[in-house]
């Protein structure tokens, strides 16, 4: 390896490396504004406040899609064609039921995702209709993929969709083999609202980048997914819980937080890259947490978690991200945590695909530079010589 510090940098080309491309504008965009020292969330045009608690997943994705929200008329047609296309293609259930049942969800998710597109006529068709048409299936069906491999795991029959009921209330189904009860259905609604869409972040900018070469839908979500995974970004809700279930009841919290601070060992669902204060949605996650964790008896995880949040302020004056709270909302649901982040690329497909048709519709290929700190022209050694 060479020493960077020995090499001569084009310093003049290139005055300085925008390491993660913070600060970086490569895109406008009319989807989502974010206001990171007020801790505001716009969805086009609408405050996230606004939104939550008074439309449906499934308006928040025609909003983002058509940047107005819909008639009532428009509505209904969206949730038809939704309940249209929830169903599997065969060969991608016979992949899920082919699957190692200790994969990672997310890791199925990805390759499922990817091969909807071998089974759709319109795969290589790039019309506006027929980008909105695949939009609308990958809404429909990732749902079914992460409901039907867990199922799959856990030895039980894999349900079909149902061909009633929102998206919330269908996953819900087939993932627990029953109908959903009315609150369990609003909570999970309120959690895709929350998740839809958030500006420039890592997999939405990864969908953008592969969009930029021309690329299909499929590949541009495909890759989303892989970015989604990660536990700096939508992998730190399962992080989270693995984290809170580590603790046991007689911990001390405080202890344990700052040993890892001590340890300069991240605490997972804390900072964000551009909310210097709380994050909207941790707020409307957080009172979620707090009723959900008492329903179910598990109040001691909603009150390790403000511990961890106090202490978190105190030491660092770090705020929770939208990762902290919903761990507990879906454990308290239930839900085995490494699904957590595969339930945030059901809603997050909507924000996607949105900025895959804006990238489309005015498009400019993404190709940042690269500093090159190596060595040049080193002479050839014979292989027997090196
Ligand atoms: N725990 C402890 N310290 C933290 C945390 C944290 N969660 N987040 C940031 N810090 C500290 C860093 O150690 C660093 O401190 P230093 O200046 O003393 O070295 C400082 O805050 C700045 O942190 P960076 O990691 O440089 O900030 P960046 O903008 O690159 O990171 C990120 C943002 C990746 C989200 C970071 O806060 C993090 O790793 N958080 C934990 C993972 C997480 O929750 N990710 C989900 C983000 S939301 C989403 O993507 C859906």
């Amino acid at each position: 390896m060479s020493n960077a510090n020995t090499q001569t940098f084009d310093t003049e080309q290139y005055p300085f490396i925008n390491k993660g491309l913070e600060g970086i504008v490569a895109f406008s965009t009319n989807k989502s504004f974010i206001d990171g020292q007020k801790g505001e969330l716009i969805y086009a045009g609408y405050n996230i406040n606004d939104l939550a608690h008074n439309v449906s997943f499934e308006e928040v994705c025609y909003l983002l899609w058509h940047e107005k929200l819909p008639t009532q008329a428009e509505l209904d047609e969206l949730n038809k064609e939704l309940v249209a296309n929830r169903a599997l293609p065969q060969p991608v259930l016979d992949y899920i039921e082919s699957t190692n049942s200790e994969a990672s969800p997310m890791s199925v998710l990805r390759t499922a995702t990817s091969m909807l597109a071998d089974f759709d006529d319109d795969a290589e068709v790039y019309t506006d209709e027929a980008n909105m048409r695949k939009a609308i299936k990958m809404t429909a069906q990732m749902p079914a993929i992460i409901a039907a491999f867990h199922r799959k795991r856990e030895g039980k029959e894999i349900m079909a969709p149902l061909s009633e009921g929102s998206t919330a209330y269908n996953f819900l189904y087939m993932l627990n083999g029953e109908k959903p009860g009315e609150q369990a259905e609003k909570t999970m609604d309120l959690c895709l609202v929350l998740h839809a869409e958030h500006g420039m972040n890592a997999s939405t900018f990864t969908a953008r980048a592969i969009c930029s070469t021309m690329s299909d839908i499929y590949s541009a979500i495909t890759g989303a997914i892989g970015s989604l995974k990660g536990p700096l970004h939508g992998g730190a809700n399962t992080a989270v819980m693995n984290m809170l279930l580590e603790l046991d009841k007689d911990a001390d919290i405080n202890e344990f937080v700052s040993g890892k601070l001590a340890r300069k060992e991240k605490i997972m669902g804390f900072g964000h890259r551009v909310y210097k204060t709380m994050d909207p949605r941790a707020v409307h996650l957080r009172s979620m947490a707090k009723g959900l964790a008492k329903e179910v008896g598990m109040e001691y995880l909603y009150e390790w978690s403000e511990t961890i949040l106090k202490t978190m302020k105190d030491e660092k004056n770090i705020d929770p991200n939208v990762d902290f709270f919903s761990a507990t909302v879906y454990y308290s649901m239930g839900i085995k945590p490494d699904l957590y982040t595969t339930i945030f690329a059901m809603s997050r497909v909507s924000g996607w695909t949105a900025h895959y048709f804006e990238q489309f519709a005015n498009n400019r290929l993404v190709r940042p530079r690269a500093l090159y700190v190596g060595e040049k022209n080193l002479p050839i050694s014979q292989i027997s010589d090196r």
